[in-house]
């Protein structure tokens, strides 16, 4: 049900993400959540895609192929639309370090070379990304959103096609972990990972802690 509750909808009007669902990945996760010695909290309902940067990705038969990140950066960006255009505008000045050592909506602390400064281009971890095999010919075309996750994340998603040999849906599926230097801890996935496999992440001295999958 929590499945459900997040994800069915009418089709018309929401992809419901079928082959994650039913994804071998997706299953063997969730079984991990299951402690057979106490009740397992029923995580609170997150909403996909409450951010506001979208990826699409588009090949043709002939192989021409398009990766577009696309971004307002927070949810309805800086929360003001434009009279009669029908648009938000963008919060984008938040990719910029404002003040040392204060972190921006995405947590990341940045330096000094990316203060705010006229006609520049704020940092960006938006990611669109081809995939060339060793002959040249286009084999992976992804991006995502999630803000400093998105490198982490279509990183991970090339290393489970290319170093672990995964179909694309396990390998989208695949739970995921985030480091972003600060602040200082792993982020893994709920659910995602063993307990052994946290706990002796923890003994080597890193802090973790869960995060919703996304993007
Ligand atoms: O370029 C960046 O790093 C941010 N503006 C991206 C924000 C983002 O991914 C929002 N959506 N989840």
């Amino acid at each position: 049900f929590a499945m459900r509750n997040q994800h069915v909808a009418d089709p018309a009007y929401y992809t419901v993400p079928m082959a994650w669902m039913l994804s071998t990945s997706v299953g063997d996760s969730l079984r991990r959540t299951i402690d057979p010695a106490q009740a397992t909290p029923t995580p609170a309902l997150t909403t996909p895609g409450t951010g506001s940067t979208t990826h699409y990705s588009v090949v043709d038969a002939e192989g021409m192929a398009v990766a577009t990140t696309t971004t307002i950066n927070d949810l309805y960006g800086c929360g003001v639309t434009v009279s009669g255009a029908g648009f938000l505008l963008n919060d984008e000045m938040d990719d910029f370090n404002t003040a040392p050592n204060r972190p921006n909506s995405w947590g990341q602390v940045q330096g000094s070379p990316n203060n705010v400064e006229p006609g520049k281009r704020p940092l960006s971890n938006m990611t669109p990304t081809m995939v060339l095999d060793p002959e040249g010919r286009l084999m992976l075309v992804l991006g995502s959103r999630g803000g400093p996750t998105i490198i982490t994340q279509v990183l991970q998603v090339v290393v489970n096609v290319i170093d672990f040999r995964m179909d694309l849906v396990d390998a989208v599926g695949a739970p995921r972990v985030h480091h972003q230097a600060l602040p200082d801890r792993l982020r893994v996935d709920r659910g995602g990972f063993a307990p052994e496999v946290i706990d002796s992440v923890r003994a080597m001295g890193h802090e973790v802690t869960d995060q919703s999958p996304g993007g």
